[in-house]
């Protein structure tokens, strides 16, 4: 019920793409947003709440029960509650890889394994992780990768986006002469040129 109501609290509008964010309960404070919804940390718990835009919130129940379908505690947040228009998830203390990149802190070999296994992980439990890019991976403060926003996980095409940033990672990042910290306008013009379904490595 508590949560319910503070997803009651977070009123969007307007018709755009990313609607704009009215208003929102002082229990509240934004920590993200994507393509489909609003990402707050509730005030004094270790609780993430995702408030779907008006026009995904289909993608609410989606991605409850695909969290429901995931070992829980790993890899991937555990779910906590699904709404209509929202799930409650663990909340990470960490940053994306996104922030990584654009802040030029070196991402460990291990890392890529981890997600390796992560997505091996969903695989075994009859998903097809897709969607994994730069802004769905987060590493924690205490140094584990975990996988989110996994609602396009029962998609039934193949997403390269994440074979495509592992091939960068192996054949150039690794190499001293890549650079470690890449702007966002540049990180920003990779994921457009993704949306649009094109793609960069043969
Ligand atoms: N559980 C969480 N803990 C901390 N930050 C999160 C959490 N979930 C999402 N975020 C932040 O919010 C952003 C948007 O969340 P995401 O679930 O990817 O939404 P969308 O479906 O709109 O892409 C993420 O890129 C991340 O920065
Ligand atoms: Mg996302």
């Amino acid at each position: 019920m508590k949560y319910l109501q503070l997803a009651d609290s977070v009123i969007m509008e307007g018709k755009r793409k990313i609607p704009r964010l009215k208003g929102y309960s002082s229990a509240l404070q934004l920590i993200g947003t994507g393509r489909s919804a609003y990402v707050f940390k509730v005030q004094d718990e270790q609780i993430a709440l995702k408030v779907f835009f008006p026009h995904k919130t289909h993608l609410a129940r989606e991605e409850a029960a695909i969290y429901r379908k995931l070992p829980s505690g790993s890899y991937y947040p555990t779910l906590h509650e699904g709404g209509k228009n929202y799930i409650v998830i663990d909340y990470l203390d960490g940053y994306t890889l996104f922030h990584y990149l654009e802040n030029g802190i070196y991402i460990q070999e291990e890392k890529i394994y981890a997600i390796n296994e992560a997505l091996e992980m969903a695989r075994k439990a009859g998903l097809n992780p897709s969607d994994i890019h730069l802004k769905n991976i987060m590493i924690t403060s205490n140094k584990q990768v975990k996988l989110i926003d996994v609602a396009r996980f029962r998609q039934t095409e193949k997403d390269r986006q994440w074979d495509d940033l592992q091939k960068v990672y192996f054949k150039g990042y690794v190499k001293p002469y890549f650079p470690k910290r890449i702007p966002r306008v540049i990180l920003n013009c990779i994921a457009a040129v993704y949306k649009t379904g094109l793609r960069f490595i043969g």
